[in-house]
């Protein structure tokens, strides 16, 4: 008589015995197309300025950041995306608004050489105000509602140079519906909206900062970015979001707020996307750089674990170095 084993017939080992049978039942794969590529582009010429905090990440000339999109793109990745700086910074950010900015000449660099590769550009003010807000001051707070029009064309001047997808990430009340009216009033109906619909006032951000030279002078962002103590205020944020016409709702950042992720792909139908914002990615180069943790495979978990929790797409600067790692090399 065999020995006596368990009543339960179960064993959920049966299917992790291999590796073809670990893949036939995967839940959920990630693949390169999912993926937006951040691209930082600065006006006048010169080679890519290193950002020391992101190693690995470049502030591009514009024909380097046409050439690097083009090669994203010919990686097979999703889309690009364009963070752009001014030559001159001032308190209205009024170079964000210049169709002859970095970003423009790149949104046009980029579609003449890959027409049918998707563009989406960051719209926000901080990278090109003195002071470093998403918007326009008055007393000393920022101004919702005066911020609102210049959103608005900047969106407009990157939709005109061709962007196929205008991400505002200002966190202005208003700011998608404020988008959307300028662009349909233009005809521009086609040109979609990603929201950062979901911000949280996150201490993951500090990278970016330095690469978009962005910090606010004085104060903090809390003013407008989401406390991140509230899971509710997210849905809400996400659900006025597409109200007011975005077509995808973004959340940030990606990895401590899975929760988030998760509740949002249970109440929206809309496609939702992450950002794997400079922070999570600094921890990441900074432990593997010590030798402490294997880079790919935790690259591939954490980006694994943000599409498992719901996210179609996830704006990643390890992009370009997945397609690479997929290749088969470093
Ligand atoms: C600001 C903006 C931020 C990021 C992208 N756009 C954050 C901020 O400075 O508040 C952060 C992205 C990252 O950390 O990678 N509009
Ligand atoms: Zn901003």
């Amino acid at each position: 008589m065999p020995a006596k084993r368990s009543a339960n017939p179960v064993r959920p080992r049966r299917l992790r015995r291999s590796a073809a049978l670990r893949e036939w039942v995967a839940e959920s794969r990630l693949s390169l197309r999912q993926l937006i590529y951040p691209i930082f582009v600065r006006p006048g010429r010169g080679p890519p300025e290193a950002v020391p905090s992101l190693p690995g990440v470049m502030r591009w000339s514009v024909d380097d950041a046409v050439r690097e999109a083009t090669a994203a793109i010919d990686d097979g990745l999703g889309a690009v995306l364009f963070f752009g700086l001014p030559r001159h910074k001032d308190p209205l950010g009024r170079e964000a608004v210049s169709p002859a900015g970095a970003v423009p000449r790149a949104i046009r660099g980029t579609k003449e050489a890959r027409p049918d590769g998707i563009v989406v550009t960051d719209v926000c003010l901080c990278a090109y105000t003195s002071h470093g807000h998403c918007g326009v001051l008055r007393d000393g707070a920022v101004d919702n509602d005066a911020t609102l029009p210049l959103l608005a064309r900047m969106a407009l001047v990157h939709a005109r140079a061709g962007a196929d997808v205008v991400a505002p990430s200002a966190m202005m009340d208003h700011q998608v519906a404020a988008i959307r009216a300028a662009l349909d009033a233009e005809g521009l109906f086609g040109t979609a909206v990603l929201a950062y619909a979901a911000k949280y006032a996150s201490s993951y951000y500090g990278p970016f900062r330095e690469a978009a030279d962005s910090a606010p002078s004085v104060g903090d962002r809390r003013g407008y970015q989401m406390d991140p103590r509230n899971a509710r205020e997210a849905l809400r944020e996400i659900a006025l979001d597409l109200e007011e016409g975005a077509d995808i709702a973004m959340v940030k950042p990606a990895l401590p707020s899975l929760d988030i992720l998760a509740r949002a792909r249970a109440r929206f139908d809309a496609p939702l996307a992450a950002y794997q914002v400079s922070g999570e990615y600094a921890m990441i180069k900074a432990a593997a750089a010590r030798g402490w943790i294997d880079e790919e495979a935790v690259v591939r978990e954490s980006l694994g674990a943000i599409h498992r929790a719901g996210a179609d797409l996830i704006l990643t600067y390890y992009a370009r170095t997945l397609a690479a790692w997929d290749r088969g090399k470093p």
